[in-house]
């Protein structure tokens, strides 16, 4: 295949079934997956008692209206999360994925500025290079170029910062100076558009597709909350990828010590069983809501739906019991030795970076310089393409560098992952890696 060959997506495999890290198509190809999908299950395939539990609420009532119902399921998942949460981060609507837990955060937070009679507060800030959903309000604030381009002009104004990003600074900015210069970039984005008009600031604690797993650098989400605080912006915390336990703590932010105002989680609280994704806030939020509206004014057909409620429940019991969220925090050395004994020696590895389960690795066409591979090689799918043709499930995506060109592939196992199936996992994506090299005639 000559390098400028378009990558179109063959045929895809139709898939057949699933058990613990590995997935089958129809044909039998056996497929081990080392990104949960799309960093999504977070429990793998055909976990019994989670399917149990489902079919056990099925059999019982499917859903329980919320204007007509609560339900154990509701409330005991509510429990759950509130007591990982901790704080006052604690009241929450149930919604059925990542895009509509973010919209309904920045509805919450639109609804509480007006419920305390500052309306005027309607503006979002967010970053570059970051992925909030794929409904118009998240897609207005999110700095995916290639997902956002067919829909410019119909998008809510935005106001877009620098990605926090170590390995790729701001133009004339030091590494070391990142956490800095990003906050102070926050603080005078609020004082150019006025904090009378700003509502909040919407950031992923670690960057997922957009950024190929990117932590922020340490300091940078304390100085963001007191910025936030100072301006009375709320600060809300996309932790759909990251979240729920995939950097070895249930909200990725805990380790930066910060607690947001909202919170947006999914993928991974509910492990792929189920469409399932929450918006939490704060006690103090919620008493605004309540006291002025009855409550929060953002809520769907199926928010609360009974059975998925019953799925998270089993998920986050089976975390708790296993302990599976240490276990990803303690085991991450192991996944990212494996990585870096992998990958370490091809030249064309830039970064491998991330927390947890939760890991990154950048393609570059120069480690000096860290000069991106021209993106018409498009090979971030051609490492996709390759790793399906080697039974590798991984998560590649393109444009953390500018939106156009750079290449990184995201590698997401499951909490309860074999070290055989971490092993199988590196072992598969080197092999990928080396071939899609090969195709453009880089090694
Ligand atoms: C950080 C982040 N926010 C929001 C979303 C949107 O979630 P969904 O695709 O479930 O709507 C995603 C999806 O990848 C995400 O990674």
């Amino acid at each position: 295949m000559s390098p400028s060959t378009p990558i179109v997506s063959a045929a895809l495999p139709k898939v057949a079934y699933g058990k613990g890290g590995h997935v089958y198509d129809v044909d039998g190809k056996c497929y081990v997956d080392g990104s949960g999908g799309p960093a999504v299950y977070s429990l793998g395939y055909g976990n019994e008692e989670v399917i149990e539990a489902i079919h056990h609420q099925l059999t019982r009532v499917m859903h329980g209206y919320r204007h007509t119902f609560t339900s154990d399921p509701l409330e005991e998942l509510t429990a759950l999360i509130a007591e990982q949460c901790g704080a006052d981060l604690a009241q929450m609507v149930f919604v059925s994925g990542g895009s509509e837990a973010v919209e309904s955060a920045m509805k919450i937070a639109l609804q509480y500025h007006s419920a305390r009679g500052e309306e005027t507060r309607r503006r979002f800030i967010s970053r570059q290079r970051s992925w909030h959903g794929n409904t118009l309000g998240a897609l207005s604030i999110s700095g995916f170029k290639a997902r956002r381009e067919a829909y410019e002009g119909a998008l809510l104004p935005s106001c877009l910062l620098s990605p926090a990003n170590v390995y790729r600074p701001p133009a004339g900015v030091a590494s070391a100076d990142v956490a800095a210069f990003c906050a102070d970039e926050l603080e005078q984005a609020i004082l150019r558009l006025g904090a009378a008009r700003v509502a909040a600031f919407v950031f992923e604690p670690v960057v997922g597709a957009a950024g190929g797993v990117v932590p922020a650098p340490p300091g940078y989400a304390a100085r963001i909350r007191e910025i936030c605080d100072r301006y009375g912006v709320l600060m809300i915390a996309d932790e759909v990828m990251c979240g729920s336990g995939r950097t070895g703590t249930f909200r990725a932010l805990a380790h930066d010590g910060v607690t947001p105002d909202i919170m947006a989680i999914a993928k991974g609280l509910g492990g792929g069983y189920v469409p399932l994704g929450a918006t939490v806030y704060r006690r103090p939020i919620g008493e605004v809501l309540h006291a002025r509206h009855g409550g929060p004014q953002t809520a769907h057909t199926f928010t609360g739906h009974t059975a998925a409620c019953a799925a998270g429940v089993a998920v986050q019991k089976i975390m708790r019991r296993e302990g599976l969220f240490d276990h990803v925090r303690t085991n991450s050395q192991r996944l990212f030795g494996l990585l870096r004994a992998a990958l370490g020696a091809i030249v064309a590895v830039g970064d491998i970076r991330g927390r947890g389960y939760f890991a990154g690795i950048e393609l570059v066409a120069d480690r000096e310089t860290k000069q991106p591979f021209d993106p018409a090689h498009q090979l971030f799918l051609r490492v996709r393409q390759r790793s399906l043709a080697n039974g590798l499930i991984c998560y590649p995506s393109g444009g953390n560098v500018d939106g156009v060109a750079g290449d990184t592939i995201i590698i997401a196992p499951r909490y309860d992952s074999l070290d055989t199936e971490l092993v199988e996992i590196v072992e598969k994506l080197a092999l990928s890696i080396k071939e899609a090299l090969a195709q453009i005639g880089a090694s």
